[in-house]
Parts: C-alpha cells; sequence; structure tokens
C-alpha cells in the first residue's frame, strides 16, 4: 500500500516542493500588526490547499486574533478519526543583516530549503495536507476519517485555538491528534515525541525616578531604572542556574528511572552540539543534571530582551526612568502555571530594589506534558516510522512548548502523536532557518504510512 503514496510522492517531487514554496514565500508573522494581512492572505492559502488535496467543509474561522483554518473528511465509517494540527503562523525574520538569503524568499542550498517557517511550522504542517491528497490521488479514499485545524497564533501562544476546542468538542471529537511540529533526535533515526515544556511569559517594567535625569547631577542619589530591574533580574537565578524563586521546584515531577535509562542510550555528543547548534564553547545549567534532562524535563527562567534608556549613537548621558524586560520560565509535568505566575511575581516584588517598583504581565501560560508511548495510535505511529526509515522509534521529550497539545487532552480528552521531521541544527526561530527538503518528503510519506496503518487497526 504504502509503495502507492511513495511513488505519488516521487512522481510529483518538484511540483509539491513548489508549492511548499508559495506557502513559505507570504510572510505571517502573527505577532506583526504590519504582517496581520498576510496571516490572513496565508489562511486563505490553507484553505485553498485543503479543498484541492480533497478535505471537505473548508472553512476560516474568524477569531479575535487571526484566523483558523478548518477542514475535514469523514467518510470512512468505523474507521478511527485523527485530527491533524498545525501553524501557518511564523516569528519574525529578524535579525535580517545574518540571513545569507532573503527570508521569505526559499533558497536551496545543500539540499535544504532556507526560509523562515521552513521547518516551524509551515514545512511540516504542508505534510500532512500533501500526505492527504497523496492518499486521495492513489486510493480515491483517505483510510480513517480526517479533521483538520490549522492556527495562526501558535507563535504568540494566542488564546483562540484553546478557546474553539474548549467550545468545539464534538465538532473536532477525535481518537487521536497529530501533530509535525518538533524533530528527529537526529538524522536518519526515526522519533516520537512524547514530552514537551509549558511556557509562561512575562513582561516586567520598572519604573525609577518619574523622568528620565542627567546622571551628573543625580548619580550617585537618584535609582536607576535599568539598574534596578538587572538587579532583580540576577536574583532570580543563582550563578549555578538554579531559579530562586521559591516554591518553583515543588511540584517538579521527575522523569520514571525507565525513561532516564532510555535517554542514556542516546547518542549525545556536547562538543557536537556546542559547535553545530549552540555557537558556543561552554554549555551551562543546573548542576547533578544532563544535558537532555537539562532541557527536557527542568524548569528554566530567560530574559529574551530587555529595553530602556538611551541605546542610540554615541553618548547620552542619562539615568533612565523606565526599563522593560520580556522574561519567560519553562515548565515541566505537574507544574501549575498560575501557581508559577504567582511566585514569579511574588519573587519580582521580593527582589525589588530601594527607589524602583515593578508590575509583572502575563502575556501568555500554558503547562508542561507528557504523552503516554504505549498508546495504541502512538505505537502504530512508531512502526509506521519504524518501517520507514528501517530503524527503531526512538522516543523523546523536547524543551519547546506546542501549548494547544495540552488542550486536545483536556478538551478532547485525546492524546497526541508529536511526529516531527525536522533536525536538530534547523535553526527554529533563528535567522537562516532551514527544512531539510529530503525530510518534508519523508514527512509527507510517513504520515500516509501511518494513516494506512492506522487505518487497519492494531495488527
Ligand atoms: N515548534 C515550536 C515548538 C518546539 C520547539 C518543539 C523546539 C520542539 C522543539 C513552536 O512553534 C514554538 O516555537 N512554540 C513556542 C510557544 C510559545 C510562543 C507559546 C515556544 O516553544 O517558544
Ligand atoms: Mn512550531
Ligand atoms: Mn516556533
Amino acid at each position: 500500500m504504502s509503495q502507492a503514496t511513495n511513488a505519488f510522492v516521487e512522481q510529483h517531487r518538484d511540483r509539491l516542493f513548489e508549492e511548499l514554496k508559495d506557502f513559505i514565500r507570504i510572510p505571517s508573522v502573527s505577532t506583526l500588526p504590519e504582517h496581520q494581512g498576510d496571516v490572513a492572505r496565508c489562511a486563505q492559502f490553507v484553505a485553498d490547499a485543503l479543498t484541492k488535496a480533497g478535505l471537505e467543509n473548508v472553512e476560516v474561522i474568524p477569531t479575535a486574533g487571526h484566523p483558523l483554518v478548518y477542514a475535514d473528511w469523514l467518510h470512512a465509517p468505523g474507521q478511527p478519526t485523527v485530527l491533524c494540527y498545525g501553524h501557518y503562523d511564523v516569528q519574525p525574520p529578524d535579525p535580517l543583516e545574518l540571513w545569507v538569503t532573503p527570508p521569505f524568499e526559499p533558497t536551496v542550498r545543500d539540499g535544504n530549503a532556507y526560509a523562515r517557517g521552513a521547518v516551524d511550522d509551515k514545512g511540516q504542517m504542508y505534510m500532512h495536507i500533501k500526505a492527504i491528497e497523496a492518499l486521495f490521488a492513489v486510493h480515491g479514499k483517505l483510510p480513517v476519517n480526517v479533521k483538520m485545524l490549522i492556527e495562526g497564533e501558535e507563535e504568540i501562544g494566542g488564546k483562540s485555538i484553546a478557546k474553539y476546542v474548549a467550545e468545539n468538542g464534538a465538532k473536532l471529537k477525535a481518537d487521536v491528534a497529530l501533530v509535525s511540529d518538533t524533530a528527529l533526535y537526529a538524522e536518519g533515526m526515526p522519533t516520537l515525541c512524547v514530552g514537551l515544556r509549558g511556557l509562561a511569559y512575562m513582561e516586567v517594567e520598572a519604573k525609577g525616578p518619574a523622568w528620565d535625569l542627567h546622571s551628573g547631577s543625580y548619580g550617585g542619589a537618584a535609582p536607576n531604572a535599568i539598574f534596578g530591574l538587572v538587579e532583580l533580574l540576577s536574583k532570580l537565578k543563582n550563578a549555578d542556574g538554579v531559579i530562586q524563586v521559591p516554591g518553583l521546584y515543588d511540584d517538579v515531577a521527575a522523569p520514571a528511572e525507565a525513561e532516564l535509562a532510555s535517554w542514556r542510550q542516546l547518542p549525545f555528543s556536547e562538543s557536537e552540539m556546542l559547535a553545530k547548534e549552540v555557537g558556543s564553547t561552554v554549555l551551562t545549567g543546573e548542576p547533578g543534571y544532563t544535558v537532555l534532562e537539562r532541557t527536557w524535563a527542568r524548569p528554566t527562567l530567560e530574559v529574551h530582551g530587555i529595553a530602556g534608556g538611551f541605546t542610540g549613537a554615541g553618548a547620552k548621558t542619562v539615568i533612565p526612568a523606565v526599563a522593560k524586560a520580556k522574561v519567560s520560565l519553562r515548565l515541566v509535568p505537574n507544574q501549575d502555571p498560575e501557581k508559577v505566575v504567582a511566585a514569579f511575581k511574588k519573587a519580582v516584588a521580593a527582589a525589588t530594589p530601594k527607589g524602583i517598583t515593578t508590575s509583572v504581565t502575563v502575556l501568555s501560560h500554558s503547562p508542561g506534558l507528557v504523552v503516554n508511548p504505549d498508546h495504541p495510535a502512538i505505537r502504530v505511529a512508531a512502526a509506521a516510522f519504524a518501517e520507514m526509515m528501517g530503524r527503531p522509534t526512538v522516543f523523546v521529550r523536547s524543551g519547546g512548548s506546542i501549548p494547544i497539545v495540552g488542550d486536545f487532552h483536556q478538551h478532547l480528552g485525546i492524546p497526541t502523536i508529536l511526529m516531527g521531521f525536522g533536525l536538530p541544527d534547523d535553526g527554529l526561530h533563528s535567522p537562516n532557518e532551514k527544512f531539510c527538503i529530503a525530510n518534508y518528503y519523508l514527512g509527507i510519506q510517513t504520515v500516509a504510512l501511518f494513516l494506512e496503518q492506522y487505518g487497519k487497526g492494531p495488527s
């Protein structure tokens, strides 16, 4: 059976790639208001692609934020239903000067397509659509029932999809969700992700004097908003990387010994990670935990940006009145995001120096999660993946977050298969993001094979 869809992909290689390039060329940057029209245009592109693939009931659904796109095909009575999810929005491309070729003109070098969104998540989301197209072309029907729900606010932690899922349980009812928005553990290794971290994203504002001051006249006596902010941030994590927010580690669930043991079997090279992925001479973080534990199963606190004061060319001697920082905590299973946010606010207040007032705004939060690798649908996915790549499938976690996966569990009561085809050095959110073109075809073929095998039931 799978040979036929594989052959379809081979036969249509060029067209399948050209269409993906058209999709990637739309700069659907969800966080930037000036791209709102592009985001809307991108939603329509997705809807048209779903229609062309053979899906029915295609809808572009307006929300308070960016549109959702839905489609389904429900003519496989007695067969399970798969809810495919992806996101068509992308991160901003900046800093632009670091891109070798323009971010929204997909360019091929060494078998990779370089562009913003190439792998996160346009290339991967599009694999689902093309797998369905292949199945229709080869069999004239799908082996299972399919519902597709695609959002445009993933990269901003937008709430529209969570609201939609909570309010449309019957419409979205499915046996399992399928998401391709993660990576292979390493090239050539079939990989299913069974854990994601959550995220609490905050903005901290510090205020010092009521207006900017001459640093000669008042330096030595007046509080400085930037210094106050930096001082308080530095108290939130110690030099070893241990977060100093009281209670933060209380509810952290440690992975089971069997899972930790399976991680120890994975090939891991710190020097390769440093050179190929991080571009640094040393890795940092909590003592007593391996790199995989630190990035997959421990909470973290990061500062993403600091703004304030004078940053133009030349010198201006000023004591700034205001400073802001974007800060987030990654969360792991069993940590309650609300509780973490409350603890964070309390720690910020406690660490705020004399003469400074602070406020914390929460932009979004979502919990960490694990999925059960023994779920029947996950077993079928692991078998299909292994068959396709000729090696056993490994189970990993990811340090990143895909907030809707928690909602699928909570509101629809279904697990999610995290079947991603990125590579560790794809540079998500970085300049020169890429997607290995071979993995695009591999993803289409593997998703098609999974749907075929899931349609055959447990063997
Ligand atoms: N595809 C990523 C999530 C991801 C990253 C999975 C790395 C596996 C490895 C997703 O698009 C993403 O970037 N999510 C954001 C979520 C946030 C904005 C709510 C993240 O993790 O920062
Ligand atoms: Mn993504
Ligand atoms: Mn992303």
